[in-house]
Order: C-alpha cells, then sequence, then structure tokens
C-alpha cells in the first residue's frame, strides 16, 4: 500500500507513551499505508532515543529532534513539511486522543466530505468525563466561544490538538502561519483565505496515560495573540509586542520600587535606581518566561535560576546604560521619574536583543 497518512506526534518528555500508541495506531489503521513522525524538542527523558529505538525495527516510525528549538505548534510545522503522505494528523502523543478515529477521518477527507477533520472534546457524544480537570474544561468552554468568533468557523473545540488534513492544504499555509504557542488548529483556520469546511469526530478525551501537561492557563491568551498577530503582527511582531508589554509593567514595578526608596525610606537616588533595576529585571523574566516565551519555557528550579541568571547577565550592560544614563540625567537637574525611563529605554533595546537569542533562544 502507498503511503497514505504522516501521523505528527510532537513530544515533550514522552518516552513511555511512544511504544503503546505505535502500537494502537497500528490496531486502527492496519499495518501499512501511514507513517508516525516523532517531533521531539530535545526531551530530557530520552524520548528521542525511545523513538530512534522503535524506528530501527520499524520503518513506519521517524523522527526529527530539534536541539534549539521549542513548541507545539512550530513541531506540527515541521511535520507538514517533513512528510510526503497526501494526508496529515496531528494529535498527542500522551494517549489523550483515541487514534481509533483515524481511519473515519481520513476516510471523510478521501470522499471529499471535509476539507479538515477535527477530533472534539465537545461535540455531540463526545465525553470529558475521564479528564479530571473541570479547570481546564472550563477555560476551554470560554476559549472555544472566543475563537469562534475570531475565525468565523463553527466548530465546538476550535483548540483541539487533534485533527487531520490533506497535506498540501497544510503546507500552503505555512508561509503565512504564525508557528508561536499551541493554537496550530486555529492559526490553520485563521490563515486560510476562505473558510474551512470542517467537520468534527466527537471525542472521548481521557487523562493522559503518564507524565505532565506541557500546557497551562497561557493557554488562553494564545488566543489573544492570534487575534493580534492576524491584524497589527504585520507591522510589529507578536513576540516583540509581548516582550515591550512585559517591559511596559516592568516600569510600573521599577517606578513602584523606586519611589518607595526614594521618597519612603530616604535613600539616595544612584543605590534606589540600581535596586529598582533588579527588581524589575526579575519581574520582566518571570513574566517573559510565563507569557512571552510561554512555548519555550523555561521550566524547573534548574533551568528557571539558570535563565534568570542568563536574563540578568545579558541585561547587566544595559543595567549598567540605565543607571548610568538615568544619573547622568538626574545630576544634570532633570526630574528623577523622567530621567529614569530614559534610563529604561536604553536598557530595554539591550534586553530584547540579547535574552530573545540567549535566555529563551540559542547561543
Ligand atoms: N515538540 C514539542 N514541543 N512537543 C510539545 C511541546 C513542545 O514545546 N509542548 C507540548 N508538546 C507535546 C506533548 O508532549 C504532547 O504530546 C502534546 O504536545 C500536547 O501537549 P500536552 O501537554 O499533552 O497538552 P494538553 O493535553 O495539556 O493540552 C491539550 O489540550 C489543548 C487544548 O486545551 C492538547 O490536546 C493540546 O493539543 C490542545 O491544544
Ligand atoms: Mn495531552
Amino acid at each position: 500500500m502507498p503511503l497514505n497518512l504522516a501521523i505528527i506526534l510532537p513530544t515533550l518528555n514522552e518516552r513511555g507513551n511512544l511504544g503503546p500508541l505505535v502500537e494502537r495506531i497500528e490496531g486502527a489503521l492496519g499495518d501499512d499505508g501511514w507513517e508516525v513522525l516523532i517531533i521531539d524538542d530535545d526531551s530530557k527523558d530520552g524520548t528521542a532515543d525511545e523513538a530512534r529505538a522503535l524506528a530501527l525495527s520499524d520503518r513506519r516510525v521517524r523522527v526529527i529532534q530539534r536541539i534549539g528549538r521549542r513548541g507545539l505548534a512550530s513541531a506540527a510545522i515541521e511535520g507538514f513539511c517533513a512528510t510526503a503522505a497526501p494526508y496529515v494528523a496531528v494529535m498527542d502523543a500522551d494517549h489523550q486522543h483515541d487514534p481509533a478515529l483515524l481511519p473515519a477521518m481520513l476516510a471523510s477527507l478521501q470522499a471529499g466530505e471535509a476539507e479538515i477533520c477535527v477530533a472534539s472534546r465537545f461535540a455531540l457524544g463526545a465525553s470529558t468525563a475521564d479528564w479530571a480537570e473541570p479547570e481546564r474544561e472550563k477555560l476551554s468552554g470560554i476559549a472555544n466561544a472566543m475563537a469562534r468568533k475570531l475565525t468565523g468557523v463553527a466548530l465546538t473545540d476550535p483548540m483541539s490538538g487533534y485533527f487531520m488534513l490533506p497535506t498540501a492544504t497544510a503546507r500552503a499555509l505555512v508561509p503565512r502561519l504564525s508557528g508561536i504557542g499551541f493554537k496550530i488548529l486555529l492559526d490553520l483556520l485563521a490563515t486560510s483565505p476562505h473558510p474551512m469546511q470542517a467537520k468534527e469526530f466527537p471525542l472521548n478525551f481521557t487523562a493522559r496515560r503518564e507524565g505532565t501537561s506541557k500546557l497551562d492557563r497561557a493557554i488562553l491568551l494564545d488566543f489573544l495573540a492570534g487575534l493580534y498577530d492576524k491584524t497589527l503582527g504585520r507591522v510589529i511582531p507578536t513576540r516583540f509586542a509581548l516582550f515591550g508589554t512585559v517591559g511596559a509593567l516592568g516600569v510600573i514595578v521599577h517606578m513602584a520600587v523606586l519611589a518607595a526608596l526614594l521618597l519612603g525610606m530616604g535613600e539616595g537616588f544612584v543605590f534606589a535606581q540600581a535596586i529598582a533595576v533588579l527588581c524589575a529585571m526579575s519581574f520582566n523574566f518571570w513574566l517573559n518566561n510565563w507569557l512571552t516565551y510561554r512555548d519555550k519555557r523555561l521550566i524547573g528550579w534548574g533551568a528557571v535560576l539558570r535563565g534568570w541568571a542568563g536574563f540578568c547577565a545579558t541585561c547587566a550592560v544595559g543595567a549598567f546604560a540605565n543607571v548610568a544614563v538615568a544619573t547622568l540625567l538626574e545630576s544634570q537637574g532633570v526630574f528623577w521619574a523622567l530621567a529614569a525611563l530614559a534610563g529604561i529605554v536604553i536598557g530595554s533595546v539591550w534586553n530584547y536583543a540579547l535574552s530573545s537569542r540567549f535566555v529563551w533562544g540559542r547561543f
């Protein structure tokens, strides 16, 4: 049988889930006509090694190990571009998505019934009873309502991570996808020049087999980022806008600390400004890690501490220029708040240029 369907499995620490999932996919699709593409972002648990071990004895399994790159959406895009199969599906590698739906989705596309098939947690007949995360379920409901408004496509679950479409369609949209965050389906739907004709498949969404979820509340912000990306994002890139917004919030932190030390505690300007810089820097690191780089988030005490140290280090030059410029202006009689602001502007240019590369990017 010729290669018909590629199943993309983006993975981040899913070692133990891979083998059993390939077996379940085989159970659903039969012996051939398909391939599994494991797109692993250099998981620390050896997921890529496990994938290679599977691939050694099973030619239907392929591996792309990405080093220094992260993100669920970009992993899916990587898969679209790395397969010759005419149809492509994306699904969680953690067994939350039942492979038994694959044949029906494929048949539906081949019969021309739909341009995209989406497994839905909220369609009639679907269930999330075994999910056991009521908060996430509620968030999904709100998110879906917003998404429907955004794309104009009537889906019960536009945030689904389980869908299938002709690979050529996906690839044609790739140059205009944002590729940031987790919302790959939404991205495809919003980028398509015409509203895609979608068919939904009720999914029994279960708890993950092993390991922990990589997504969280920040997933809601993906919508706002998505909305921005499709409009103003063409002028000022989304990531830069987020970084700027975080920076602006950092200014508030900075000013509050500065005012407290200067006016409240009667400290000298140089000392107060330096402490304010440190506080604002730490706050900005935390919020950028949570929001701006949520798809590349540093997780765990070690990574966060290293990232914080790196962020402070790359910002050190900017912080020095910040304090120097502010002190100079203040000594020239410029109002203290204005002097501080000038210092901040100089410092933030460094922050973005260096941290996007050295903290969340790749050397
Ligand atoms: N390569 C790669 N890079 N894979 C990733 C990354 C990443 O940065 N982040 C997560 N993954 C993988 C996980 O290993 C898993 O196989 C899949 O992507 C989905 O991640 P989960 O951690 O299982 O997400 P979830 O179950 O909490 O979220 C589900 O619901 C979302 C909507 O609320 C998923 O179905 C999402 O796809 C869906 O958007
Ligand atoms: Mn999952």
